[in-house]
């Protein structure tokens, strides 16, 4: 069977190009360009990676990306008083806080404190909430990406079975949601399901977001299945391997993601797409 392998590099490249388009017509309009505001508190390497690309992806779109660096010592009241701000600001339309979190830090507090028009994480209640009754919303990047990335290759979802093996609000619950909305029969599987085996292997798509290199292998997956592959482990010798164990699945797969180069860029993508959305939204123009 002839493997499609999913090149997320390649399509957020595309993306780019039509953003970079997008957001200079927006600025032609309005006479501003969108704006994101990356929020990042500490040093932890992971992050800083992160972080860099993102506002490095904003800016090659022309979107406004300042740095706001905080030291990792930053009070809770402080981080606060800079989503306030933020809020106010009519320059930013999008705040993202990086996580993970210094540990003295209440996290939902904060990123409950976030204008839910600004969320372009899409993890404020009322856009979760906004999700689940399936309105228009500002939805997290991952999954979000995932969809694009699917519906860019010609991958139908209605009517298929889509098991989502994770739960996490950033990725497992509104992924499945999103499966929900585009009319899939979804299965969510976690830590404690029974018979991950003879779940997964019912899927035709799958999406792995477990967080365990190598945690799929080709014992759970049936033959033509569309393999979604999440994770992002490092292995023994510090190279980065995905959930899904690619070389032994990709044989039974017709379609695969790759890491890197699958799910990563996608949600970098899917950023710059919520933060045009969310421009749109304060200026009062259509937005998709
Ligand atoms: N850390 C890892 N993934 C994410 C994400 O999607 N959003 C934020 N804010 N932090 C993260």
């Amino acid at each position: 069977m002839a493997t499609t392998i999913l090149n997320g590099r390649e399509l957020a490249q595309t993306l780019l190009k039509e953003q970079t388009e997008k957001v200079a017509e927006l600025v032609r309009k309005k006479g501003r360009p969108p704006g994101l505001a990356v929020v990042l508190v500490g040093e932890d390497p992971a992050s800083r990676t992160y972080v860099g690309s993102k506002r490095d992806s904003c800016r090659k779109a022309g979107i406004y990306a300042p740095d706001i660096n905080l030291p990792v010592d930053t009070p809770q009241s402080v981080i606060e008083e800079k989503i306030d701000q933020l809020n106010r600001d009519p320059r930013v339309d999008g705040i993202l806080v990086q996580l993970p979190l210094p540990k003295q830090i209440v996290k939902d507090e904060i990123l409950y404190r976030i204008d839910p028009g600004k969320d372009v994480d899409g993890f404020h209640p009322v856009n979760v909430g906004r999700l689940v009754i399936g309105m228009k919303t500002l939805a997290p990047c991952t999954p979000t990406g995932i969809i694009t990335l699917l519906d860019r290759y010609g991958l139908s979802i209605a009517g298929k079975h889509a098991v989502v093996v994770g739960r996490s609000l950033i990725v497992g619950k509104p992924m499945a949601l999103l499966l929900l909305a585009r009319d899939a029969t979804v299965t969510i599987c976690h830590s404690r399901t029974h018979d991950l085996q003879g779940e997964t292997r019912r899927a035709d798509i799958l999406v792995a977001a477990i967080g365990r290199a190598h945690a799929i292998t080709k014992d759970h997956v049936k033959p033509g299945v569309v393999v979604i592959d999440v994770g992002m482990n490092r292995n023994a010798e510090g190279k980065l391997v995905g959930d899904v164990d690619f070389q032994g699945v990709f044989p039974l797969s017709s379609a695969i993601t790759p890491v890197p180069g699958g799910v990563g860029p996608m949600t970098i993508a899917t950023l710059l797409e919520n933060t045009i959305r969310a421009f749109c939204l304060h200026e009062g123009l259509p937005h998709p």
